[in-house]
């Protein structure tokens, strides 16, 4: 390749005569350098997009570059981390394949760069949908008149609507009794000081347009302890001090005595 183009000038250079050669060749060197025209499509398009998936199947991104004149190498990133390629899915065309998609890479953007001029690039983030996964602390024994919280943690896309049930029933909020906190990560219950009345086991329920989701969370509510007044435990120590006091006064009387005994006997 080099050697014919040489020759091409060779022959240009016979014809031409050097200047007017000269003239041609800066205007070749000078022509398509600077600026690339080149741009890159990722599955066919040129812009920024957003794709829609459910999670649990494969996605495959696929990048090539057009309108260019010669080998482009391209960049795969997974938000700031750079994607290790397969040498031979690097030149012209490359993919990446996600497979399967998990919940986590919800919101998570793909970008397809050119690696000689790193702003020609397009870039896609991932929506992943999926059906309402709940966890959390299920098991709670609560003393009567402590405070308790139920907190159901929610992951969801599209965003469900969240409800609590007691005993299969719709939980009736009392005011000042019943306190409920959404955010778009948990669903919590708070009752301050518990009843008896509040055991039983209550039901996380998360509605999407994928799927209802429950978590039961049983909460047992039991007998409070009946607590040791602090007089009393001020009275017993007295009784014990003075028990001992006495107790030691009469041995020391008989103490005492001893060596008495002890007089007589030697
Ligand atoms: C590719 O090149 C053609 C011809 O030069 C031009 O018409 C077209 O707009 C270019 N495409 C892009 C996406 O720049
Ligand atoms: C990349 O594209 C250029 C221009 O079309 C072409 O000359 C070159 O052979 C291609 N390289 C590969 C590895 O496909
Ligand atoms: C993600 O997809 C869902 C379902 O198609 C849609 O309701 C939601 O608006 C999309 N979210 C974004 C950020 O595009
Ligand atoms: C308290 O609630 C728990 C959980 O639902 C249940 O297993 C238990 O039988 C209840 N106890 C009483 C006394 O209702």
């Amino acid at each position: 390749m080099q050697r014919r183009s040489l020759h091409s000038l060779r022959m240009v250079w016979k014809i031409m005569g050097p200047l007017q050669a000269c003239k041609l060749l800066l205007v070749i060197v000078s022509l398509p350098q600077g600026r690339t025209s080149s741009v890159v499509t990722v599955n066919g398009r040129t812009e920024n997009y957003v794709l829609d998936t459910p999670s649990g199947v494969q996605a495959s991104l696929e990048c090539a570059v057009q309108n260019h004149t010669r080998d482009e190498e391209l960049l795969w990133y997974r938000e700031d981390g750079i994607v290790d390629l397969r040498t031979g899915n690097k030149i012209n065309t490359s993919s990446v394949c996600v497979s399967p998609i998990s919940e986590e890479d919800d919101g998570v953007r793909f970008t397809c760069k050119l690696r000689r001029d790193q702003t020609v690039s397009v870039s896609v983030v991932l929506n992943v949908t999926f059906p309402p996964l709940l966890s959390g602390d299920n098991f709670q024994t609560i003393e009567e008149d402590s405070d308790v919280s139920l907190v159901c943690n929610v992951k969801a896309n599209p965003q469900a609507q969240m409800e609590w049930r007691k005993d299969n029933d719709i939980l009736v909020l009392e005011k000042g009794r019943h306190q409920i906190q959404e955010t778009k990560e948990s669903f919590r219950l708070s009752i301050p000081k518990v009843k008896k009345s509040d055991n039983g086991t209550y039901s996380c329920v998360a509605s999407s347009a994928l799927k209802v989701e429950t978590m039961d969370f049983y909460l047992v509510v039991t007998d409070k302890v009946p607590g040791v007044p602090v007089e009393a435990i001020i009275a017993a120590c007295v009784v014990v001090f003075l028990t001992l006091a006495f107790g030691l006064f009469a041995r020391r009387k008989r103490i005492m005595k001893v060596p008495k005994y002890s007089k007589l006997l030697g």
